[in-house]
């Protein structure tokens, strides 16, 4: 096999030593080795490499106080400072929907490594009475909101779901909506397009070999999502199917309102191009982005760039100043990306992400390092607000639209599959409520309404006691999102009724596993 082109090229890129390894390599391994190297542009690499350190380099000494400004009110909306306006947003949301204009875009090519599985995070089943996973969770939310948007509108409507996996994700993704029918949705409205991958490289930018034959790749951020935008033809085919406003966001986020029509709606209404959904930061020291605007433009800025007396600072209202928390779930105009896609994607930055990478050393033996060795080079998808020339803020209760499934389950934990699990019960008990329905335990006294578990995202020693103790808290109770997409349409299940936990509501009723034996 001639790789005289291939070697002179690496080593003008100075990555001579990723074929350190080469005549050890059988002749399947060393074609696919050279089918892996000759797609990658190392000059490229070296390029992002070098600018993604310099930027870096500076945000990691300079912090962004003086430069930065809140929010302003008029560009923010509230689900509780503006209640009176919720119902004309979401009806209108509804009517974009209702005339195909709306699709989502779910992002779910993270390698889910603080979970700890092998397969995408969108498979995992969080413990849920129905053992739903996220991915079907999601299809039901969709599923159940073209029907509202086709009640409303008396015609018939589809919200197109787009899936960005990566390399590593893709075919078990595919695979997975084959096997479970797209739950219920049509084949030809899921597409399922793939983000690009980087070699992670050591702190002097050489490429690292997880193996004798085979880079350490990994996927370019979720802000990998607007190359992959134009390359795989995603925009075109939006356009085509006369698409002009998206949903975008996390495939981790167990409470997520996809195609939220509120939130669309709250967009449309303000002319916007590009919107953020947002939590309200409480906690000065959470380790969580706010969105904001530097030197004018609007960002995320990082718990990290900034100083603690800037984030402790409060405005009248009591409120922290910069307390727009960003949970990475955004709406966009088709306009708008366009425009990102064709014009502003080859000026992101890749940010820096020091990880332990396990890598080959000169004998060949793997070593999984127990710190640092590396760089993962990621774009995040809000690197595009500065480009908007309409930016819009929502916020959101978190009790009732966030809770991350981030890591595997620990005693004490955040975000892992018991809060998850906690925080969609607990968000179902208060309809089940709100519907006028409440529960008795096995004795038919009745269940007081004011759950006893922590803050959204944690579990409190009572929790973890109970959990030990087997009394998994809150109220075991679960609806279908087939039934209801944001607790309506329950009064008929539920007024003036008794339950006793677990309560399972479905397409087919209420049930109580315990009084049906399950
Ligand atoms: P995270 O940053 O939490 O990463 O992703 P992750 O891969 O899920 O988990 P860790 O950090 O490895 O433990 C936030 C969202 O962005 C998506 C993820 O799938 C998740 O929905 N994402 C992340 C991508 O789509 N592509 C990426 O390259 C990275």
């Amino acid at each position: 096999m001639d790789i005289s082109k291939l070697v002179e090229r690496l080593a003008e890129a100075g990555q001579s030593h990723v074929l350190q390894f080469w005549d050890q390599l059988n002749p399947e391994e060393q074609a696919e080795m050279r089918v892996d190297l000759e797609s990658m542009n190392f000059m490229e690499i070296n390029n992002f490499f070098k600018s993604a350190m310099k930027t870096s380099g500076q945000s990691s000494q300079e912090k962004v106080d003086s430069r930065m400004e809140p929010v302003p009110r008029e560009v923010l909306g509230s689900v509780t400072r503006d209640h009176e306006s919720l119902k004309k947003w979401e009806e209108e949301g509804l009517r974009c929907i209702s005339e195909n204009k709306v699709a989502v875009l779910l992002l779910a090519g993270g390698q889910g490594t603080r979970l700890g599985v092998s397969y995408p995070k969108g498979m995992y089943d969080v413990g849920l009475p129905s053992h739903k996973t996220l991915f079907q969770i999601q299809a039901e939310r969709i599923q159940r909101l073209e029907q509202l948007a086709e009640k409303q509108h008396t015609r018939k409507c589809c919200i197109p779901w787009y899936i960005m996996t990566s390399g590593r994700t893709m075919d078990m993704t595919k695979d997975f909506f084959m096997q479970h029918n797209y739950f219920g949705l049509k084949e030809e409205n899921v597409f399922f397009f793939q983000q690009g991958m980087l070699p992670a490289v050591d702190f002097n930018g050489k490429v690292i070999l997880e193996g004798k034959g085979k880079l350490a790749m990994a996927p370019d951020g979720n802000g990998g999502l607007y190359r992959a935008l134009g390359t795989q033809n995603i925009v075109k085919n939006m356009e085509t199917r006369g698409i002009s406003y998206i949903h975008v966001y996390c495939v981790d986020n167990i409470l997520v309102k996809v195609a939220d029509p509120a939130f669309i709606g709250f967009c449309t209404l303000k002319g916007a191009d590009c919107g953020a959904k947002v939590v309200e930061k409480t906690n000065p020291t959470e380790a969580v982005g706010v969105v904001c605007k530097v030197d004018g433009r609007y960002q995320v800025v990082e718990y990290s760039e900034i100083t603690l007396a800037t984030a402790e600072k409060r405005s009248t209202d009591g409120r922290l100043m910069f307390n727009a928390g960003n949970i990475a779930n955004h709406f966009f105009t088709l306009t708008f990306l366009k425009d990102i896609v064709r014009t502003h994607e080859p000026q992101l930055q890749h940010h820096v992400a020091q990880k332990k990478i396990p890598y080959v050393n000169t004998q060949g033996q793997l070593i999984k390092p127990d710190k640092p060795n590396g760089i993962k080079m990621e774009k995040f998808v809000f690197d595009i607000f500065q480009f908007a020339k309409k930016f819009v803020v929502y916020e959101v209760l978190r009790e009732d639209e966030f809770s991350p499934l981030k890591n595997a389950d620990s005693q004490d934990g955040k975000d892992n599959p018991t809060t998850a699990r906690h925080a969609l019960m607990s968000l179902h008990h208060r309809w089940i409520l709100n519907a006028g329905g409440h529960f008795v335990d096995e004795n038919g006294t009745r269940i007081p309404a004011i759950p006893r578990h922590g803050p959204a995202g944690t579990v409190t020693p009572e929790v973890s006691q109970n959990l030990k103790d087997g009394t998994d808290l809150p109220i075991k109770c679960e609806i279908s999102p087939l039934v209801s997409y944001g607790g309506e349409g329950l009064e008929h299940l539920v007024n003036g009724q008794a339950f006793q936990p677990t309560l399972v509501i479905d397409e087919k009723g209420a049930h109580e596993l315990v009084k049906n034996g399950l």
